[in-house]
Order: structure tokens, then sequence, then C-alpha cells
């Protein structure tokens, strides 16, 4: 693991490590919801997804718009009891505040986030969600973009930009990873946090490309809390991680085990056991947001 120095500007190359082969990280929450790796362990093991699985049916599947049935069940059906992706998916649209109840206490090892350049002039965040990362960002860069496919979570990040009086800081917007709604070479620091995966559903080489295309010479492009981590070693993306015991930090005890119930089954009865709030990610067993990858592009 490496601390690099924080950059004034857009990730001046810091003395970050390349991505160790085969070091994917295990049970991660595998970023846009794609399904934890821990997902094939048996019912009761750490990094069992709990009653999501069963939460929605492919009835639910018509919440979808157009474009999001393109890209999320690009054959016109699906299972979201078998398809975890899915079922994180539909999550965001039909229970935008049950996701950022979650979002909201697995929180970001504030390493990654003081690793981010500051005062730069423009950021576009992919994948925003309800503002996890984008909330960290203001002051950050003069102008903030946040991309986000979602309507509900785009509402609630709306709301809560407001209630903080940054909406004028932050333009929240729809929009894809293959097809960022941004200018060529307009962001110095284009990031996606929990969001992208080497599917073309959430981000693939197309979104990587358009992450790249938005991004100006000499600016950074930077993937928090990644998985495949060799599949961005291989693009030229650097890794780098951030020590120290982490944990989800539910807001009480009775949170913590309503929501292990529903997104971590298997850590629920220790959760109980235990009776804090605050919950290791090891007992969760995924893999914490404690690291991120990332590119310079050539100036
Ligand atoms: C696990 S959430 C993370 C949200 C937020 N970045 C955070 O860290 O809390 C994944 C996000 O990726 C978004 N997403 C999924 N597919 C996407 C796509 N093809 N293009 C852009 N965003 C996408 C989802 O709508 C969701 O907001």
């Amino acid at each position: 693991m490496t601390r690099p120095e924080t950059p004034a500007q857009a990730c001046p190359e810091p003395a970050a490590a390349p991505a160790p082969a085969g070091a994917e990280p295990t049970g991660a929450r595998a970023g846009a919801g794609a399904e934890p790796s821990g997902t094939g362990a048996g019912a009761g093991e750490p990094g069992e997804p709990g009653e999501l699985r069963r939460r929605y049916t492919a009835a639910d599947l018509a919440v979808f718009t157009r474009e999001e049935a393109s890209r999320f069940v690009p054959q016109g059906d699906g299972d979201p009891q078998h398809d975890m992706v899915l079922a994180w998916e539909l999550l965001y649209r039909l229970e935008p505040g049950l996701y950022d109840r979650l979002a909201s206490a697995e929180r970001l090892h504030p390493g990654v986030v003081s690793w981010l350049p500051r005062h730069v002039d423009q950021i576009a965040e992919v994948g925003a969600g309800t503002g996890r990362l984008t909330m960290e960002l203001i002051g950050r860069g003069r102008r903030i973009v946040a991309v986000e496919p979602a309507l509900p979570l785009r509402r609630i990040l709306r709301r809560k930009l407001a209630a903080a009086d940054h909406g004028d800081r932050v333009q929240v917007i729809h929009g894809f990873f293959d097809r960022l709604p941004l200018p060529d070479d307009s962001a110095d620091l284009v990031v996606a946090c929990s969001a992208f995966t080497p599917s073309p559903a959430h981000g693939g080489e197309a979104g990587l490309a358009e992450m790249e295309r938005v991004c100006r010479p000499g600016g950074c492009v930077a993937i928090i809390w990644p998985n495949h981590l060799d599949w961005l070693a291989t693009r030229g993306y650097r890794y780098v991680s951030f020590p120290g015991p982490m944990s989800v930090e539910f807001g009480s005890v009775p949170e913590a085990v309503e929501l292990a119930g529903i997104f971590y089954s298997g850590a629920a009865g220790e959760i109980r056991r235990r009776g804090s709030r605050k919950v290791p990610f090891e007992v969760i067993g995924i893999n914490p947001p404690r690291d991120l990858a990332f590119k310079v592009l050539p100036g």
C-alpha cells in the first residue's frame, strides 16, 4: 500500500503502485451494485447479499426506461432473483431512500477523498447516486457535474445539495457511462465511485473511453472502490489503497440489523450479537471503500 502526497492539481503523478496482478478485492461491493463476489457462499456466510435477492421480481423490470432497459436487460428479460446486478438497479429506482441509507452508512475512507485533487476548475462524477462522493467533492472543484442515470437518485442528490446550500455548485444531470453528455477535454478530474465495472452496462470499454474523452490532457480519471483491478491495470490504471480499520457506521443498532438483513444477511446474526451500530467490514464480508485506481492522461 502506498500513501502518495496529496496532489494540489489533477493527480500529478503520485508515487502509487500499479494494481497488483491478481489482486481483485474479495467480496467487493462490485460497483454499480454488481454482484458481490461473496455471493456464491452458502446462506449465512459473510458477503451473502441477503433479502435483496428476493425483494424484486421480473414484473418490476417495467420501471426501467427504454434507455435503461437497453443497457440492463438488453434481451428484454431478466430475473432480479437470480441476477443481483438487476436487483441493485431496481433498488435505485424502487426504493432509493433505502439505498441512500445503506450508502450513507458505508462511508469512504477519508484518505481516498483527501487524495483527490483540490482547487481544480471542473470535476465530472459519473454514477453519482445519492452523492456519497459528490458531497465530498464540493470545495475541490469550482464547478462539479454529477451524472446519474436513475431519476430517483438524482432527486435525492438534488435535495441534499439544496439542503446544504450547494445547489449552485453542482449540476446534476442524466447520463450513462457509455454516452456522457459532456464535451471533450472538459474536466480536470473525471471520477466514479462504486459505479464503474468492465461490464458494458456499467461502463466497460466504451465507458472508460468516455471518461477519458471528457478528461482534459494532464487531467485525472479515477475509479474509486474499484473491482477488476487487473482489467484496469492493463488499461494503464495505477492503484492506491489506504490502510486502517474501517467499519460500516449505521445510525443505530436496529438499523444495522435491519439493513444487514436486506443487504448482507450472513452478517446479521453477528451484528445482533455485537450490539454495536458500527460494524467492521470484515464482519460484513465486503471489501471496504479504501482504494482507487487512477490514470493521469498525457498532457
Ligand atoms: C453502487 S451505486 C454508487 C453511487 C454513488 N457513486 C455512491 O458511491 O454512493 C452505483 C451507481 O451507478 C449508477 N449506474 C449504473 N449504471 C450506470 C451507467 N451505465 N452509467 C452511469 N451510471 C450508472 C447507478 O444508477 C448508481 O447510482
